[in-house]
């Protein structure tokens, strides 16, 4: 069977700034930099973002193979840490701005459309040391600043901006699960920082209204959704799943595309005592900087069942976990390096959401993707890596977006994570993900039997089932 999706359908890939460039003449260290040169034995291999996989230098030759895998279209994230020299006075580097219009050019040169996102996880260190990162307002200020002059610079000839990537990510890597520096777990301190980072994006849209040199031009934030699905059909499991995806989906879905939060959300954290500190005056700015479009990674579902705590943990720490409990059901599949489930109906579901409940909003697939640990034992005798997993992966997921489309979602394109196999985050290159491969001693970098097959998709707008 052969699906063809619509003729402007923009096809095209996903990666980040601090995942690719490397740390070469940066202004500041971000928080990995930093986690990285104080703690590397948290990092698999010991290996950090010093080089990533050299798109500083080696940007040119990376974009040629970018257009040689099919993309039409490439999200990348700029820099805080190395576009802003003076963090407080927030004055641009000029040999930075001129490394991402070089960049920019770039992709556009190769017929490659620059989507740009502006925080990919990468505060700058010394905002956290000195002010606590996002969990101070004037965090949340001097971002919306640097915003400010990524839209002055860049925005004549970028039409697509997010705030924003899965700032739930940070929320709960952070300041919930010890799995990102500053490795705190504090539930009321996450419940800030969400609002914080929620108020950010609104406020970075709001000097984007002000400054964007582009009619053509939109902006919109990318969240990470994982649609929860309960155990069983007991009222303790569907409550289970309700409050998972109140504060796992909903809060950032509600304020950024309906300009409030979860009423929900918001009466049982302060029934909790926890609610986020706001000012009528930042409220009414979220209400008034809605987004244009909306971004969604989607990688597996969320199962959840109804929690099991101890009545003293309860007591003294509120966690948004006391609510449900999460667990990988099993006779699944799975895609077993990342313990992630795989689940590519659930695309079409959030399509069906976002449709009905979102005001079927403009959006697109800004992530998708298969990591695999050890790909180079699936390399043919020429050398190429034979990713037919991840072949079959992608079309499941494209199948049942074809569907919602076919069904009227107001779906524009599809990315996939990511073009290059590039570093991640403490994982670092455990989980490959691109359509390239990436030799970390040589750099080094191969097409993968699956690039081919992107660009046959990405060229003809037609995927085989
Ligand atoms: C989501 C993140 O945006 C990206 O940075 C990460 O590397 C991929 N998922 C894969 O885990």
């Amino acid at each position: 069977m052969e699906l063809k999706f619509q003729e402007n359908f923009l096809w095209g890939a996903a990666t980040s700034g601090p995942q690719t460039e490397g740390r070469f003449k940066k202004q500041h260290d971000n928080v990995f930099d930093y986690d990285f040169d104080h703690y590397q034995e948290r990092f698999w291999g010991g290996i950090g973002p010093d080089t990533a996989s050299n798109f500083f230098n080696d940007f040119r030759e990376d974009i040629k193979l970018m257009k040689a895998a099919g993309l039409k279209s490439i999200r990348t994230s700029i820099q805080w840490s190395r576009l802003i020299d003076d963090l407080e006075k927030n004055t641009v580097n000029e040999k930075a701005v001129d490394f991402y219009n070089a960049v920019i050019n770039e992709f556009i040169a190769q017929g490659i459309r620059p989507m740009i996102n502006l925080n990919h996880f990468d505060l700058p260190v010394e905002l956290l040391k000195t002010y606590g990162g996002w969990e101070s307002p004037h965090v949340v200020d001097l971002y919306a600043g640097f915003a400010a002059k990524c839209f002055a610079e860049f925005s004549d000839r970028v039409s697509d901006w997010f705030t924003f990537n899965e700032p739930m990510v940070v929320v709960e890597c952070a300041y919930l699960l010890g799995f990102h520096y500053p490795d705190i777990v504090d539930g009321k301190k996450a419940v800030q920082v969400a609002y914080h980072l929620q108020l950010a994006s609104s406020l970075a849209i709001e000097q984007y209204r002000k400054i964007n040199k582009n009619p053509e031009g939109r902006i919109g934030i990318i969240l990470n959704l994982t649609p929860s699905y309960p155990a069983a059909e007991k009222i303790e499991d569907l409550k289970a799943a309700e409050m998972a995806d109140l504060w796992q989906n909903r809060l950032f879905l509600d304020a950024s595309i309906k300009g409030e939060f979860p009423e929900e959300l918001v009466s049982l954290l302060q029934e909790e005592n926890v609610l986020w500190q706001s000012e009528a005056e930042d409220l009414k700015r979220i209400k008034e900087n809605k987004v244009d479009l909306l971004g969604v990674n989607y990688y597996h579902p969320s199962r959840v069942q109804e929690p099991e705590y101890s009545s003293d943990s309860l007591a003294q720490d509120w966690r948004p976990d006391k609510y449900y409990a999460s667990f990988n059901k099993r006779g699944v599949r799975m895609n077993a390096d990342r313990g992630w489930e795989i689940h590519p109906q659930t695309i079409y579901e959030i399509a069906k959401r976002i449709q009905e409940d979102y005001g079927n909003i403009s959006w697109f697939i800004s992530e998708n993707g298969m990591g695999v640990e050890n790909e180079e034992h699936f390399k043919d005798e020429e050398g190429q890596i034979q990713d037919d997993y991840r072949i079959i992966f992608t079309t499941e997921h494209l199948f049942w977006l074809h569907k919602a489309i076919q069904e009227g979602s107001n779906c524009f394109g599809y990315h996939v994570w990511t073009p290059i196999d590039c570093w991640s985050w403490r994982n670092s290159y455990k989980n490959r993900y691109g359509l390239i491969s990436l030799n970390i001693h040589t750099q080094v970098k191969t097409l993968k039997k699956s690039a081919y097959w992107y660009k046959n998709l990405t060229d003809s707008s037609l995927l085989q089932v």
